[in-house]
């Protein structure tokens, strides 16, 4: 049951855009206000740990059917667990990467995005949802050796693509990525400012 006093943000890019280190720091300068809960998927529980531990370093991607399926399973697991009873409580949640990751990876690798929309139909919509865009090849360079199965040049320019799609549709808000740090913050914040004012 949502009672949602809180507000429900999320941050998406691709891998080395600088999402992590931007939804970190937004939620350090909100905290001076406000109580503020990061999180992130795939997430800390059962499923999430199962995605992050043995799946996404391992050799070989699974169906993109079964990747999206345990995606959403993890979502609601993280929802019910962590994301709703903080914004029942009035805390501000902010999450890195949701459901726009699974429309933009699992459909980059073919799966149809109704089908993915269907499986996430049970899911809260994040009241803001912010992406963080960079060039893929920019992406692709700031990563380090340690790339997991989504992280090759192909696959980021296809999920970049999704991406931009849910931008002209309004449903994401994009940041220039290819800013300083700094300035990525600047605008990250202002965009939330104006919201939560
Ligand atoms: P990432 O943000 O890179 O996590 P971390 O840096 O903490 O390991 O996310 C891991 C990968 O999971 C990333 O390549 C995108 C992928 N992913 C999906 O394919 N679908 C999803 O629904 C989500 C949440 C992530």
């Amino acid at each position: 049951m949502v009672e949602k006093k809180g507000v429900f943000i999320c941050i998406e890019g691709l891998d080395g855009s600088g999402k992590t280190t931007q939804a970190k720091i937004l939620a350090q300068k909100l905290k001076e206000t406000i109580n503020v809960l990061y999180t992130s998927e795939p997430s800390k529980g059962l499923i999430g740990n199962y995605i992050r531990k043995s799946y996404l370093y391992s050799k070989k991607r699974l169906s993109p059917f079964v990747e999206a399926l345990l995606f959403a399973a993890d979502r609601i697991e993280h929802l019910e667990s962590e994301i709703i009873p903080a914004l029942n409580e009035g805390t501000t949640v902010i999450c890195d990467r949701y459901v726009f990751s699974s429309l933009a990876y699992q459909g980059a690798s073919g799966t149809s995005l109704d089908w993915i929309q269907t499986i996430n139909n049970a899911i809260l919509y994040p009241d803001l949802a912010i992406f963080i865009d960079v060039e893929p090849e920019k992406s692709m360079c700031r990563l380090n050796s340690k790339k997991s199965l989504m992280e090759n040049l192909e696959t980021q320019i296809k999920v970049r693509k999704i991406y931009l799609k849910f931008v002209e549709d309004s449903q994401l808000t994009i940041i220039n990525g290819n800013n300083s740090k700094t300035k990525v913050s600047e605008d990250l914040f202002s965009i939330i400012k104006k919201y939560l004012n």
